[in-house]
């Protein structure tokens, strides 16, 4: 059972607020009954009619996109600048799942399916998220195993469950690590990397759970099949 406000803004007729006016406003049925309070459930079964016309529920769809450099993970921008929906020609109101910075790139799911994009992004369900980072200087042993044992971002300690050292390039003072987290937090690998003394040059996501961008170029996405969204319902804990 859902709450209705959520339902008749999940069919993409119109936010939850003007939902919740709808509601209130007496412009809405369920099952031929007026139904004014904003806590009451419904469920699959219920017809729901609003201002006299039945609900249509949205087909559910699942993209997986090469996020390019130089776009904002969202579903609009106040200020007109390019987000990562426009990137995907379709009827639905897909939003991203989880976020990636405006210069970050890599795997990008993008759907209309809330609870989908709650099991992606739910710590608990323990699905990786691995990041290759570019820093600036090289790193050692030690700051790998403080990134493993733990450091702490905005009052929050957060570990990554791998990390692991690519390459450095003495020349240039760079190094290139892979690591490896579980959470979503606002700029997390960039925050974690600075706990431990170092700038993050250029990031980009490389799989997410089983996804990851293989044979996408850049700015480029592909549907996800029926049996890539039942292995992630597979996954909820
Ligand atoms: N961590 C970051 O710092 N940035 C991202 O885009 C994703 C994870």
């Amino acid at each position: 059972m859902e709450r209705l406000q959520k339902v008749i803004a999940e069919s993409g007729i119109t936010s939850r607020r003007k939902a919740e006016e709808l509601i209130i406003d007496g412009k809405v049925k369920v099952n031929g009954e007026l139904v004014t309070e904003l806590g009451t459930k419904v469920s699959e079964k219920d017809m729901i009619e609003v201002n006299g016309k039945v609900l249509e529920k949205e087909v559910k769809e699942y993209y997986l996109l090469n996020k390019p450099r130089g776009v904002i993970s969202a579903s609009s921008d106040d200020k007109g600048r390019r987000v990562v929906v426009d990137l995907i020609p379709t009827s639905v109101r897909l939003f991203p799942v989880g976020r990636l910075d405006y210069d970050t790139t890599g795997v990008l799911l993008l759907t209309n399916d809330g609870e989908f994009s709650n099991i992606m992004t739910h710590p608990k369900n323990q699905i990786d998220k691995v990041y290759l980072a570019k820093l600036e200087g090289i790193i050692k042993g030690d700051q790998i195993n403080q990134l493993k044992n733990g450091v702490v971002i905005d009052g929050v300690k957060v570990s990554a469950s791998r990390v692991k050292l690519k390459k450095t390039d003495l020349e240039k003072n760079t190094s290139m690590v892979e690591i490896t987290i579980h959470e979503g937090k606002n700029h997390q690998v960039k925050k974690m990397f600075e706990a431990v003394g170092f700038k993050v040059l250029k990031l980009t996501r490389e799989r997410v759970g089983i996804f990851t961008t293989l044979g996408l170029q850049s700015g480029e996405y592909r549907k996800l099949s029926p049996k890539e969204v039942a292995i992630v319902y597979s996954l909820k804990k």
